[in-house]
């Protein structure tokens, strides 16, 4: 049956601190589909590289990513996990595929234009990295790929990509979907307003001590209406209530949105449920990332074979690509 099931590719950037955003948003979500799919899981250190970046740093990075990816349920049985640049096939197949992107969808991707505003020069990697996220999937010959919302115009770009490629050179490669998480769910940083996000300062980590994430919701912003105490609250404008959501039961939902509303109960302890409950809910995974720190060599293994099974997958469709492209390589089968 496994060799049926469709394939599912997604990445996430190595930002080193995996938190609540990237678990709701996405990891969550990467776990749930490996049930049913065959999934492949990359960190794209290579799409890190295109911001600058401290490069002593970038190693830990990504081993603490992969701490966290394997800690939320990413096990090597369950999926394939590995490093964008231990796969070099992901930069040729990027180069052929420049070939046929037009420039300026290029220059209309919004996060482009986002990104190089916030950076001094802006390289042509900056510029060239939807074209890489589209070699990143179609390696796999992926036909889904869950991202969030802001990802829906890379993804279009992909299979922009493929239409072209395939016009060109023969139909190959898929069109692949995105597979938009939860509803378009957005997760807020502790300012309420950005999108959670670790170059927005707003982060609650995922692996937060019980402690942490009490001081670090203590800061949270609420209803901004309510100034005192005293003042009665609306839970539907409060992204703690929000995160109520996605730690609390039903029933401590209920109630705390009724006391909210009647000035019963005061955001500090709300955030103190809601910091108690996130602490116990990812009480299971901040074990396990314990136990994973300690054996990095754990991990490097879990990373290599991933790379391994990726390249596996990853040749053939290289050569394949190569062959139609009139670049057939001599000894090649
Ligand atoms: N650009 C994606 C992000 O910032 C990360 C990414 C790189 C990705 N390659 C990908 C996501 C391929 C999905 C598929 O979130």
């Amino acid at each position: 049956m496994t060799t049926e099931r469709k394939r599912v590719f997604s990445g996430i950037q190595p930002s080193g601190e995996v938190h609540l955003g990237n678990y709701l948003g996405a990891v969550k979500n990467w776990v749930d589909l490996t049930d049913d799919y065959e999934c492949i899981y990359c960190i794209v250190d290579l799409h890190a590289i295109t911001i600058p970046y401290q490069v002593d740093e970038l190693p830990e990075r990504v081993f603490d990513v992969a701490v966290s990816l394997v800690a939320s349920g990413l096990e090597p049985d369950r999926c394939i996990l590995f490093v964008q640049s231990h796969v070099p096939e992901h930069v040729e197949l990027q180069w052929l595929f420049n070939t046929v992107t037009p420039l300026g969808d290029l220059g209309r991707m919004t996060q482009f234009k986002d990104k190089s505003e916030r950076v001094e020069s802006v390289s042509a990697g900056l510029l060239n990295y939807p074209v890489l996220q589209a070699a990143d999937i179609l390696l796999y010959l992926a036909e889904y790929v869950p991202v969030g919302e802001d990802q829906r115009q890379h993804l279009e770009l992909t299979r922009e990509i493929a239409r072209r490629w395939n016009g060109r050179f023969g139909e190959y490669f898929p069109e692949p979907d995105a597979l938009i998480i939860g509803p378009g769910r957005r997760v807020l940083g502790l300012d309420g307003v950005a999108k959670m996000s670790k170059s927005q300062d707003n982060i609650i980590p995922l692996l937060a001590t019980p402690d942490e994430l009490a001081s670090v919701i203590r800061t949270a912003v609420t209803d901004p209406a309510r100034k005192r105490r005293d003042d009665p609250g609306n839970p539907h404008v409060c992204n703690i209530f929000s995160l109520h959501g996605a730690f609390s039961t039903t029933a401590e939902r209920e109630e705390i949105e009724a006391r909210c509303q009647t000035a019963e109960i005061g955001c500090v302890d709300c955030k103190l449920t809601l910091a108690n409950n996130i602490a116990e809910n990812l009480a299971p995974i901040r074990d396990r990332a314990d136990e994973l720190r300690a054996k990095p060599r754990l991990i490097r293994e879990i990373l290599s074979e991933g790379a391994g099974r990726a390249r596996a997958i990853a040749r053939p469709v290289m050569a394949e690509a190569y062959d139609r492209m009139g670049l057939r390589r001599v000894g090649s089968e």
